[in-house]
């Protein structure tokens, strides 16, 4: 499916956002693992947590949709139920990653197999310190690549660093370490996003956080009712277009901003975006906010491996954005873009050169030399979700027309997006072809 975009100005409005991806995955993958009933309000209607919500259903896990709330029943008593069929994590890494390591403790046998973007995708990460807590996982090739066949067991704690920084795998294990004997420990490098360690403490489980290290005790969660904040990452897209489309101001109300996740926000303060963000004074486990962005004389920064870390998700809008801003951007450290649902570094390199910024690609990164006019052009969301979006704000700048195909990959993360750029007065449609 086609989606076109043209050059508009004065994006105005006020938006709630779908439910946080991350915090929702955590939310049904943990309270499936407790014992009593969550309710769950704003799960997220994304396709990757509908995946997971599919592949709890296969394990015996009860759900049902009261009004605006999923109602979710832990089987901490009964375990998983042994799966009729193999189970399918869709586009989804995360259900992959989580469930792998919410499967390595129960007492089942169980294959994860997913669609063609997540067979290529690197699941050694997770098999090495699940082995050794000992689960029996068997990737479909010596590769250490999906389908995986896991035989659940029990477990034992062990203390982990990742080589890589990952909040899946530190999530993964700290899942598989509730049902281990003995205490958990994962060291990171760089602290990933904390959902997974937030959401265990407030479902009862003793975890502590000593620097970038988190140790975790075994114990069952205890069912609760949670609120899921609004998607940061999905409101990265519509304060990417206020910030490059004239007379624009757009508001997103109760958006998460839980610190883990800010680093986009840190970035665009640098870039000297013009952002008022107010976080709301609750007591709540994840914090949550108003974002207020507006049309703004942007300049280039230095990424650092620290700050792309920090805005993973985010790094194919902040290379769009150098397009619009004042000199010479350098995005570093960031090689773990070419193991996301595509490679994203060639994939925004090609679509935005395509369109006339001037970028280069390297080998854990990009260079973006800005300001360029962008002029519209066919471009490809080469079966990625994030992608599709950010070449459509690009779309709102460019000259002409710019149509992305692929645009069903938006379902991905955020069905509904190219009707609210719509309601916000960007010029947007889908493209009728033959
Ligand atoms: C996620 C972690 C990140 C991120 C992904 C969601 C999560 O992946 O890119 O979109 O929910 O834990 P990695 O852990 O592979 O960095």
């Amino acid at each position: 499916m086609f989606a076109y975009f043209k050059a508009s100005e004065e994006l105005t409005g006020v938006i709630t956002l779908p439910g946080d991806k991350s915090i929702s995955h955590r939310a049904a993958i943990i309270g499936s693992l407790s014992s009593g009933m969550s309710r769950i309000h704003g799960y997220s209607t994304s396709a990757d947590c509908l995946s997971t919500l599919r592949c709890l259903g296969e394990l015996g896990v009860d759900m049902k949709r009261e009004d605006e709330v999923l109602v979710l029943g832990g089987r901490a008593e009964e375990g998983f139920a042994q799966p009729a069929d193999v189970l399918d994590a869709g586009n989804s890494g995360t259900t992959m990653r989580l469930l792998t390591g919410a499967l390595a403790g129960q007492p089942v046998s169980a294959t994860i197999s997913g669609d063609s973007s997540l067979l290529k995708r690197p699941m050694d990460r997770i098999i090495e310190p699940l082995t050794r807590m000992g689960a029996s996982i068997r990737a479909g090739t010596g590769e250490g690549l999906p389908p995986l066949e896991i035989k659940g067991g029990r477990l034992n704690g062990i203390d982990f660093s990742p080589p890589v920084a990952s909040a899946q795998v530190k999530s993964a294990v700290l899942i598989a370490g509730l049902n281990a004997e003995g205490s958990t420990t994962v060291r990171e490098k760089v602290r990933t996003r904390d959902h997974t360690e937030r959401m265990l403490r407030r479902m009862g489980i003793n975890i502590r956080s000593e620097g970038t290290s988190v140790v975790l005790e075994p114990g069952t969660p205890l069912a609760c009712d949670l609120a899921i904040p609004g998607d940061l990452s999905s409101a990265a897209f519509l304060i990417s277009a206020a910030l490059v489309c004239p007379g624009s101001s757009i508001t997103l109300r109760s958006v998460g901003l839980n610190p883990s996740r800010t680093g986009f926000l840190e970035l665009l303060a640098r870039m000297g975006a013009s952002i008022q963000v107010n976080v709301e004074p609750d007591d709540s486990w994840e914090p949550r906010g108003e974002i207020t962005a507006g049309y703004s004389q942007l300049k280039a920064i230095d990424l650092s491996p620290e700050d792309s870390a920090r805005a993973i998700d985010e790094l194919p809008l902040v290379a769009f954005l150098a397009t619009q801003a004042d000199g010479i951007t350098s995005i570093s450290g960031a090689g773990e873009l070419r193991a996301k649902e595509s490679d994203r570094i060639t994939g925004t390199v090609s679509a935005l050169d395509r369109l006339g910024a001037r970028i280069e690609e390297n080998t854990d990164g990009m260079k973006i030399i800005g300001p360029s006019r962008l002029e519209g052009a066919e471009v490809s969301s080469i079966c990625d979700h994030r992608l599709a979006m950010m070449l459509a704000v690009a779309g709102l700048v460019a000259g002409g027309t710019t149509s992305v195909d692929g645009w069903e990959w938006t379902q991905v993360s955020y069905p509904g997006f190219l009707e609210v750029l719509v309601s916000l007065g960007g010029g947007a449609g889908v493209e009728k072809r033959r």
